[in-house]
């Protein structure tokens, strides 16, 4: 299969993802704007191109519809046939310029990022903001960087970070998200990617490829997700192996309630949802303190105005 090169559009539906993201980080960086012992560092952690170009419809239905493994990530997909003429322009500050453009600005801005041609527009973000915002890049896994991170003098007495996990797949292994709540200085908002691959890794019969198994035991930190996900049923035909008609419940809720154990708080979650309603990711918010589970619950359980969605916040 051939590789679609690396581009910088979005889904539409990114739109409700980084507007949540953005009130997120104006309620954050308000709430700790009077408390200067602490260094406030905003960790980008699958930091993306930094301004994206939004699609007008969707780009190809595989991104969106459950068919396999070759279509797990979005990004790995091959092109689908774009009409230059249906296709109207606009722009999408990514989730780093949103960080970068808050009036409260953090201390630090860390963006990680593994793909070369994302780096280089990540590196002209940083000269763009050269003098007014101290930005650091660094190429390479969001894993090893974050616990990079961590093990160089990062502290509860000094710090206070706000984490962005924003895969595309199950790339954050719950060893990482315990080592970042283990810290109690840390507030992450998560990408839980339902749709977009647990959901295609679970088939309906609990036939798991073993691969498949070992990469969902390491992002949930046990194999226990199988009891989440599946029942044995008997019939006329025997006993067998059936997924529960509200796996998707189970799991999200499960995950929450693990998220909620390692770091105190936990937000419910908002739906991300393609144009066509088609689940696609969770968000969810965890943290240390019940000021930010309430401003992350107001924030992803805002109801939608109007027929295109809540109102964006003015960028
Ligand atoms: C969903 S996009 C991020 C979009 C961005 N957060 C935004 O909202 O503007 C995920 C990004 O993670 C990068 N990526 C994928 N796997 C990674 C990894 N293991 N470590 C760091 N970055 C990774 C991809 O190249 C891609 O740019």
């Amino acid at each position: 299969m051939s590789k679609r090169p690396k581009d910088k559009t979005v889904g539409p539906w990114a739109e409700q993802k980084l507007d949540s993201l953005h009130r997120g980080l104006h309620y954050w960086t308000t709430y700790l704007k009077n408390m200067p012992y602490w260094q406030k560092v905003y960790v980008d952690a699958f930091a993306g191109p930094g301004l994206s170009e939004v699609r007008r419809r969707p780009k190809d239905t595989k991104a969106v519809e459950p068919s396999g493994l070759l279509d797990l990530f979005a990004d790995e997909l091959p092109p689908a046939a774009v009409d230059p003429i249906a296709e109207e322009v606009r722009y999408l500050k990514g989730s780093p310029r949103i960080a970068l453009d808050l009036p409260n600005p953090f201390h630090r801005y860390i963006f990680i990022e593994k793909d070369p041609g994302r780096l280089a527009d990540l590196k002209a973000l940083q000269t763009e903001y050269a003098g007014s915002r101290d930005i650091e890049i660094v190429p390479g896994d969001a894993n090893s960087a974050l616990l990079a991170l961590l093990g160089s003098g990062f502290s509860k007495k000094t710090h206070r970070a706000y984490i962005f996990l924003d895969p595309f797949g199950i790339q954050v292994p719950w060893k990482t998200i315990e080592a970042l709540a283990a810290t109690k200085a840390i507030e992450v908002m998560i990408n839980f990617p339902m749709g977009m691959a647990i959901r295609r890794m679970m088939p309906r019969t609990g036939d798991v490829p073993p691969g498949w198994g070992i990469s969902l035991d390491t992002f949930f930190g046990t194999p226990d997700w199988r009891d989440h996900a599946y029942e044995e049923v008997t019939d006329l035909g025997g006993t067998r192996t059936a997924k529960f008609a509200d796996s998707e419940v189970r799991l999200l809720e499960w995950y929450r309630s693990r998220l909620q154990a390692a770091f105190g708080f936990v937000s419910r979650a908002q739906l991300i949802t393609n144009t066509r309603g088609g689940h696609l990711y969770y968000l969810i918010w965890a943290g240390p303190r019940v000021e930010g589970l309430k401003g992350a619950d107001y924030i992803l359980t805002m109801k939608p105005t109007g027929t295109s969605g809540r109102k964006p916040m003015l960028l």
